[in-house]
C-alpha cells in the first residue's frame, strides 16, 4: 500500500475489535520501527512497556479518561521518558557506541565533550521537555509503521500518569509516562472510521519560498 493511502486510511480508533490480536512478527516489526527512531544526540532518553496481558489492561482502564481503546486493543505501548540524563547514562551510551562501532573511547572524546556541554545548558524542566519530544518521534514512527502494516492505532495522552506509574512500577523520581499508543484492529462498528479527515488546507500549512 502506498504510504499516503495508508495514512489516509488511519484514524484514531475509539473501539478496536477485541477478538483480533496483532501477530507477533508484525508487532515486532512495528516496535523495530520505534526502536529505529532518530533521537537528538542519539541518546534515546526513553523506554517502552508493551502491555499485552488482558489482566494488566484491565488494571490500566481506570487510569484513562476515555478507556474504550484500552479495554479493546490488542496491545498498549507505554512510552516512558527519563527525567534526567546523568553521567552514568552518558557513560553507558559511549561504551555502547565504542563497542558497536569499534571506536576507542578516546576517539569519541570530542563528541562526548559536546554532549557534556549541552547537558549543562538546560534546566531539569527543559531537559524533561526535550526528552519527551524524543518520545513523540517514537510515537509517530510506531503509528506510521502500524499504518503500513494495516494495524490500527490510537495515540493517547488522556491519562493519569502517576496512577499508570504506580501500576507499572515506574519510579516517578526518575521517569515519566509521556504518551501511550493503543494498537489493534478497528471494530466494524467504530463510527469514527467513517469521518472525513479534518486537516488545514495546504496554503495554511505549507509555505514554499
Ligand atoms: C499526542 C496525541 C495524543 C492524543 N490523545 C488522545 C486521547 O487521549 N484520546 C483519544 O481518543 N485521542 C487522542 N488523540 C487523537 C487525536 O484526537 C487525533 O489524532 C486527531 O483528532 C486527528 O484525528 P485522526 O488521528 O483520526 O486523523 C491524540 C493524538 C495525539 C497525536
Amino acid at each position: 500500500m502506498n504510504y499516503v493511502e495508508a495514512l489516509q486510511k488511519r484514524y484514531s480508533v475509539k473501539k478496536f475489535d477485541k477478538d483480533k490480536k496483532i501477530p507477533a512478527e508484525i508487532l515486532n516489526d512495528i516496535l523495530e520501527a520505534g526502536k529505529l527512531s532518530a533521537s537528538s544526540l542519539g541518546l534515546q532518553p526513553y523506554r517502552m512497556i508493551v502491555v499485552e496481558s488482558d489482566e494488566m489492561k484491565e488494571k490500566l482502564i481506570p487510569t484513562f479518561y476515555n478507556p474504550s481503546q484500552i479495554s479493546t486493543c490488542s496491545h498498549l505501548v507505554v512510552i516512558i521518558t527519563k527525567k534526567k540524563i546523568d553521567e552514568t547514562y552518558i557513560g553507558n551510551y559511549f561504551n555502547h557506541i565504542s563497542e558497536t562501532r569499534e571506536i576507542s573511547l578516546e576517539n569519541l572524546q570530542p563528541f562526548k565533550k559536546s554532549i557534556d556541554f549541552y547537558m549543562t545548558l538546560n534546566s531539569d524542566e527543559e531537559m524533561l521537555h526535550w526528552n519527551e519530544k524524543q518520545g513523540y518521534l517514537v510515537l509517530a514512527n510506531l503509528m506510521f509503521a502500524a499504518a503500513l502494516e494495516k494495524v490500527d492505532t490510537c495515540p493517547m495522552e488522556g491519562f493519569k500518569p502517576e496512577e499508570i506509574s504506580e501500576i507499572l512500577e515506574i519510579d516517578n523520581e526518575t521517569e515519566k509516562v509521556t504518551v501511550t499508543l493503543a494498537l489493534g484492529y478497528r471494530a466494524e462498528d467504530d463510527i469514527f472510521q467513517n469521518f472525513k479527515k479534518v486537516r488545514k488546507p495546504n496554503e495554511r500549512l505549507f509555505k514554499f519560498i
